[in-house]
């Protein structure tokens, strides 16, 4: 994992907008989140959690087949940021694929690199989830149920091919969209629908920050997280109380509370640190799973679990035998 270095408190957004440190604590449970400053990129954060877990593995950057970069917030409008990761990383044409499914990127990234490495088409791919949301944030009142939540940073994950004897799977998938819903949690412009796609009023309106009806999306990844937990140990042949860890996507603290509740987990169960990062839309997941493995959390063979709802709506979870 890699964040930006500067940490953004919840007084310190008080100062810019009509919000209080109790109110985020208690609808939210972020305490504080990291930001971005001029010269960093979501490349850059990529780049270095790239670098620490080739270091964890042992590995060298030469031995990555291909990049599956998870982004909603690129760099640039075009091209995404996976030729800007591969140029960094200097390892050649490797291809890098870009996928934009907010905060389920990492969750859908994760099941191109199984689906790549199942196929024998590739034997080592890294899985990308990587945001620098704060630019995007409006820092006024009008944006103060978006603003006080996102955040920015990155995880990535070196998923490798073993033999059986080696244990470690993914045991099943679950991946949904319901398009339907997809203007309660979306960033309207610039947008190609529009001509000319730039506007001078497109700006003055808002319309270029995330915008979402949180009661509705709370709604539904209280409801669709659960579920979709339940197909993949239904899947997977496994009960809920045989899971190591569940690391759901960090959105919101009740939102985690509540789906651990319907699921009839364990405190001891469940990982949270939204507290710290706040939400870093397709990060949260291996930043999470970072923490997780450095805290001793996490043994091979554990069950592990992990769900993802968000913009789209689309959502999805793994089983993985770790
Ligand atoms: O990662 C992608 C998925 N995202 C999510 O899953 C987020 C889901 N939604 C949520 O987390 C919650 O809905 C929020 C944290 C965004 C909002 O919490 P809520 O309990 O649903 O509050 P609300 O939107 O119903 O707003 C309650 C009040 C409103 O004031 P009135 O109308 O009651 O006077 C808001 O204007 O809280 C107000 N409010 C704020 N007050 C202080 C909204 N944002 C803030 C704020 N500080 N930052």
């Amino acid at each position: 994992r890699a964040v930006p270095e500067r940490v953004v408190t919840n007084d310190d957004l008080s100062k810019l907008m009509d919000t209080t440190d109790e109110w985020i604590r208690q609808r939210t449970g972020i305490q504080q989140r990291h930001w971005a400053v001029e010269g960093d990129s979501a490349t850059g954060f990529s780049l270095l959690a790239t670098q620490r877990a080739l270091a964890k593995a042992g590995m060298e950057a030469s031995e990555i087949d291909a990049i599956v970069y998870a982004t909603s917030t690129s760099d640039h409008f075009a091209p995404g940021n996976g030729v800007y990761l591969q140029k960094a990383l200097g390892i050649g044409t490797v291809p890098a694929l870009d996928i934009r499914t907010q905060c389920s990127g990492f969750v859908y990234g994760l099941s191109i690199a199984d689906a790549y490495i199942k196929s024998g088409m590739y034997q080592t791919v890294l899985v990308v989830g990587s945001e620098l949301q704060s630019t995007g944030m409006d820092v006024t009142d009008r944006g103060r149920n978006t603003s006080v939540i996102f955040a920015d940073g990155a995880g990535v994950a070196i998923v490798q091919a073993c033999d059986e004897a080696a244990g470690s799977e993914i045991l099943a998938w679950d991946l949904h969209s319901e398009g339907e819903h997809a203007g309660l949690l979306w960033v309207d412009t610039p947008g190609s629908i529009y001509h000319p796609r730039n506007q001078a009023e497109h700006i003055a309106e808002g319309k270029g920050f995330l915008d979402m009806d949180g009661k509705e999306v709370f709604r539904h990844a209280t409801t669709r997280m659960p579920e979709s937990i339940n197909a993949v140990l239904e899947k997977g042949g496994k009960r809920a109380e045989e899971l190591a860890l569940l690391i759901p996507h960090q959105a919101n603290l009740r939102i985690s509370e509540m789906v651990q509740k319907r699921l009839g987990l364990r405190d001891d169960q469940v990982y949270n640190n939204i507290q710290r990062y706040g939400n870093t839309t397709s990060a949260t997941i291996p930043i999470a799973l970072d923490e997780a493995l450095e805290q001793g959390l996490l043994k091979r063979g554990d069950l592990l679990a992990i769900t993802a709802f968000g913009s789209g709506f689309l959502w999805g979870s793994a089983l993985i035998r770790y």
